[in-house]
């Protein structure tokens, strides 16, 4: 989704509005503008593309001022190009506006306005807002803009500017997130603390309904009636350093080799060796709420509903209760049945993510306790939710997710274990047995990183594929997809995960000498199985790509290439298979050039439908 900032102070605003651009562009990068009051008007420079663009533009068209706005876009409505940048202005030019999020009734809006003689420059919904507030009652700019915000339907997170009130930013939240950045003598807005991180580490989180006024000296968060609310200051607790590419080419790449300290961190402080326990306080969940749960539902997207795949496996498997794994966007539109005793799961590396969040609510409106697994502290689902599993992975740039994958399904597995202790499911020496196995995990995941070198040459030679198949079996089956999901966002090459047995009931079809078939065949109960599937693959002339466990059978006389991750216990091997995917598509990706940060139309976190 889109991205905003702004700023006021006594700064110039255009290079300080710039570094939060380029901060928040994972959020969305098809244009970039920026809006700065300077003596008694104000001046926008926007255009389509990246905000490196919108760097060089200022700096042959400078804007000189110490008050703006500006915006990294991912197109809703109206194409990527310069009309259809951020930011939008009102007739008279006084009102400059930059917006995340959807205007749903934007076509009935718009109509009106035209017919009261509002002339429109772009195909944009955003736009209806700035002509919505230039036609609002009020004295100063946020009591129109409470005014204007009325017949609006749909979720903005917003950040405006009036002409008349130089020195003034006035801000609205409702559905996307929007935070304040608490200066001294100044003050910021911005999507994300990421866009704020280099001036100041206090941020103010705004709820659903909020209106903040920004100026130099001070701020203010008011209701739908103008009534002044408090918001709590919270400190971010990672610092700048995780922002930077370091010595890596591409943040993804440094993402996935940053996975052992990642599984360290997820697992820091949460394992209880001698009790075979572990310690989840944020879950908030007392004993007997434990006992109580008769079924869990997970709801998530993307790479987060496959780890709440591999997660239905660990928690039957370990605490023995039944587990409905959800999208997010399916379950928020299907009848939502009451069914007691539900443990409601929203999974989200961002936790903004709107169908997600949306889910969650709905699941809470059937009664259901919820909880959250989620990696952006202070995010609206993390606050939502009635307690939760912080991953603690630090910020996951790359819009592929990678670590965020490995630690939810380290987060799950440490569920799993809790609950089943918990309600007397698992005794102290199986808890114990399995607290050593979390112990092992960063260790083996550094060795699985160590595959790297195999996986660019394996890349090499299939760089130049069109289509490829991945398939898996029971845990490894989310693997599967997971894997075809990485390949598809950031190199284009179509890919489908499967469940390997399910590939005689049709995808069997595809299988020629030109499509590629990677095989997840760690060591477990259903690896005879998935070794079949590769003599069916391989009966077809199809070209096997094997994912398999240190001290399991040669597989040479089946596969073109075979890539061996440490063996360990069956329900945490998806945490170790998955990084030679992770790695393949990427390799795959940069062989073909493809811009793997920023793969074409994708955005980092959802927050629209
Ligand atoms: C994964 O690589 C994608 N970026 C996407 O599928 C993502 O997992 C999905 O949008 C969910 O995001 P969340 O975990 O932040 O909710």
């Amino acid at each position: 989704m889109c991205g905003i900032v702004g700023y006021v102070g006594p700064r110039q605003a255009a290079p300080i509005l710039l570094e939060g651009l380029a901060r928040l562009e994972y959020r969305g990068y098809d244009s970039a503008g920026v809006a700065v009051q300077n003596g008694g008007g104000v001046e926008t420079r926007k255009l389509a593309g990246r905000v490196e663009g919108l760097a060089d533009l200022l700096s042959r068209e400078p804007v000189l001022g110490t008050c703006g706005i500006a915006h990294t876009r991912w197109a809703t409505h109206g194409p990527p190009n310069d009309v259809n940048a951020h930011p939008h202005i009102d007739c008279g030019g006084e009102i400059a506006l930059v917006h995340n999020g959807i205007v749903e009734n934007a076509d009935v809006l718009r109509t009106r306005l035209e017919r009261d003689g509002h002339r429109f420059t772009t195909e944009t919904d955003t736009e209806v807002l700035a002509h919505l507030i230039e036609d609002a009652e009020g004295v100063t700019l946020e009591e129109r803009l409470i005014a204007a915000l009325v017949p609006v339907e749909g979720t903005y997170g917003l950040a405006v500017t009036w002409k008349a009130e130089p020195g003034k930013i006035v801000v609205a939240r409702r559905g996307s997130p929007v935070l304040l950045g608490v200066g001294d003598g100044e003050h910021f807005v911005a999507s994300d603390a990421s866009a704020v991180m280099g001036h100041t580490r206090s941020v103010v989180y705004l709820k659903d309904g909020d209106i903040a006024v920004l100026t130099a000296d001070g701020y203010r968060v008011l209701d739908r009636d103008a009534v002044e609310q408090e918001r709590a200051v919270d400190d971010i607790e990672w610092d700048l350093e995780a922002l930077a590419l370091g010595p890596y080419p591409h943040f993804m790449l440094k993402e996935i080799c940053e996975q052992t300290e990642t599984v360290r961190n997820t697992l820091r402080g949460r394992l209880l060796p001698a009790e075979g326990f572990a310690r989840l306080n944020g879950l908030n969940l007392s004993p007997g709420q434990c006992m109580r749960i008769q079924r869990i539902l997970i709801v998530a997207c993307g790479t987060s509903w496959h780890a709440g795949l591999v997660g239905r496996h660990a928690l039957e498997e370990l605490s023995g209760i039944p587990v409905d794994v959800e999208y997010a966007s399916e379950y928020r539109y299907r009848r939502q049945l009451r069914i007691p005793g539900t443990l409601a799961i929203a999974i989200s590396q961002s936790g903004e993510t709107a169908d997600t969040l949306e889910a969650l609510r709905a699941a809470r409106g059937t009664g259901a306790n919820v909880v959250g697994v989620v990696n952006v502290v202070g995010s609206t689902i993390a606050r939502e939710a009635d307690g939760g599993i912080y991953l603690h992975a630090g910020p996951e740039i790359g819009v592929a997710s990678t670590k965020a994958f490995t630690s939810q399904v380290v987060a799950l597995l440490l569920l799993g274990l809790y609950l089943a202790r918990q309600r007397g499911q698992m005794a102290v020496d199986e808890g114990r047995r399995l607290v050593a196995e979390f112990e092992r995990l960063p260790d083996l995941v550094a060795r699985a990183l160590q595959l790297e070198p195999q996986v660019k040459e394996v890349a090499a030679a299939y760089a130049g594929v069109g289509n490829a198949l991945y398939l898996g079996r029971g845990v490894n089956y989310p693997v599967a997809l997971e894997g075809a999901l990485k390949l598809k966002e950031i190199s284009y090459i179509h890919a489908e995960g499967y469940p390997a047995a399910e590939m005689k009931h049709g995808p069997i079809a595809l299988i020629d000498e030109n499509m590629p078939v990677v095989c997840i065949a760690p060591q477990d109960h259903v690896y005879p199985k998935v070794v079949s599937n590769m003599q069916e693959v391989r009966a077809r002339g199809g070209r096997i790509i094997a994912i398999t466990s240190e001290g399991n059978g040669d597989l040479s006389h089946l596969v073109e290439h075979q890539l061996r991750v440490p063996a360990c216990d069956p329900l945490f091997s998806p945490v170790l298979t998955v990084i030679p995917l992770q790695l393949l598509a990427y390799h795959i990706a940069v062989a073909r050039g493809c811009d793997v940060d920023r793969p074409r139309n994708l955005a980092k976190s959802v927050t629209v439908e």
